[in-house]
């Protein structure tokens, strides 16, 4: 069973801000997602700071039946703004940048303390929905935030870290907001595999300031531990794929794609079966006894 219509692919690392990337880069990533049946693509107005929204508009403009998704709330060179007429302002400036009269989403972009009041948001993403803007509008979360606060049922949609490390919200975005993307489900590179405590990030690189020293060497252990309960033939990509793909809960999972080859393993995932029960069950098991809870008290010391 294809569920390619649940991949979306992630532009942030196209942006600049996992290190340089030129257009034909950008347009090889895209055609090829294109090619490939695979329609939704997720952005951002600050990713490279305007840069990776242009590079869509640029190369998707006119494509029949994409599906853009981009945030509002971070803009560039100005920061975080969420009051009602900023939001819109951005929402017009992205729609200009990816040159598109519509969008299919809006989420607001990591909201933490900014926002206390979410009906006056809320209210105005509606309004741009009801003028035809926006197909969809959601809210895309940072990490650990509580979002009880926002209406019950009033936004389509919620977008949360879900992956072998960080399965807390995949459950728990329902009923309050009704579809839920899960993103990053390599946590950012984390679980590619290809890590180790050796590795460092090229200073373009936004990781080489977070992904380094013990954290790195935290990391490495767990993905260790993941590679321990797979079968033999199987890495821990393939595993956190196909564990996001076919989750009961997940309705959209967006993958980062960096680089053409990064595809491969999102399309030959998306085509394959589901993992068989006793690796999800043994995947969820080492996720709640040892990574859902301060590194302290876990059993094998990350
Ligand atoms: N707050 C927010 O709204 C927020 C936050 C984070 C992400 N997002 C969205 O979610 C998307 C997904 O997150 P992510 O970019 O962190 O995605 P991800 O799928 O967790 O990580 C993608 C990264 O993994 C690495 N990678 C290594 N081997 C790979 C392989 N075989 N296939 C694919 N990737 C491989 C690549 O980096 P290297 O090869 O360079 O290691 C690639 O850039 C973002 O692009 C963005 O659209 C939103």
């Amino acid at each position: 069973m294809s569920v390619l219509g649940k991949i979306v692919i992630g532009t942030w690392p196209l942006s600049g801000d996992f290190g340089a990337r030129s257009l034909g880069d950008i347009e090889a990533c895209l055609k090829k997602a294109l090619d490939a049946g695979i329609r939704r693509f997720d952005t951002a107005p600050n990713y490279g700071l305007g840069f990776a929204e242009s590079a869509l508009g640029m190369v998707l403009a006119g494509g029949e039946g994409v599906e853009v998704y981009t945030k509002c709330g971070n803009r560039p060179f100005i920061g975080k703004d969420f009051s009602p007429d900023g939001l819109e302002e951005s929402i017009g400036q992205s729609l200009k940048r990816l040159r598109r009269d519509s969008i299919e989403g809006v989420f607001l972009h990591n909201p933490r303390t900014e926002v206390t009041d979410y009906e006056p948001v809320v209210e105005r993403l509606e309004a741009l929905k009801a003028k035809g803007l926006v197909n969809q509008i959601g809210l895309s979360g940072a990490k650990g935030y509580d979002y009880s606060a926002v209406p019950e049922g009033r936004l389509d949609m919620f977008q949360q870290d879900a992956n072998l490390l960080y399965l807390k919200e995949a459950d728990g975005a329902r009923p309050r907001f009704k579809t839920f993307f899960a993103r990053s489900p390599l946590a950012t590179g984390i679980l590619s595999g290809r890590l180790s405590e050796e590795t460092v990030f090229p200073a373009d690189d936004h990781r080489a300031g977070w992904l380094k020293g013990d954290r790195l060497a935290s990391l490495v252990r767990r993905v260790e531990a993941i590679q321990s309960v797979l079968p033999d033939n199987m890495d821990v990509p393939t595993a956190a794929r196909r564990f996001l793909l076919h989750h009961p809960s997940i309705d959209s999972v967006i993958c980062g794609v960096g680089r053409p080859g990064h595809l491969d393993g999102i399309i030959a995932d998306a085509t394959a079966d589901p993992l068989p029960p006793a690796v999800t069950d043994a995947l969820i098991a080492l996720h709640d006894r040892d990574f859902d809870r301060p590194p302290e008290e876990a059993g094998l010391g990350y």
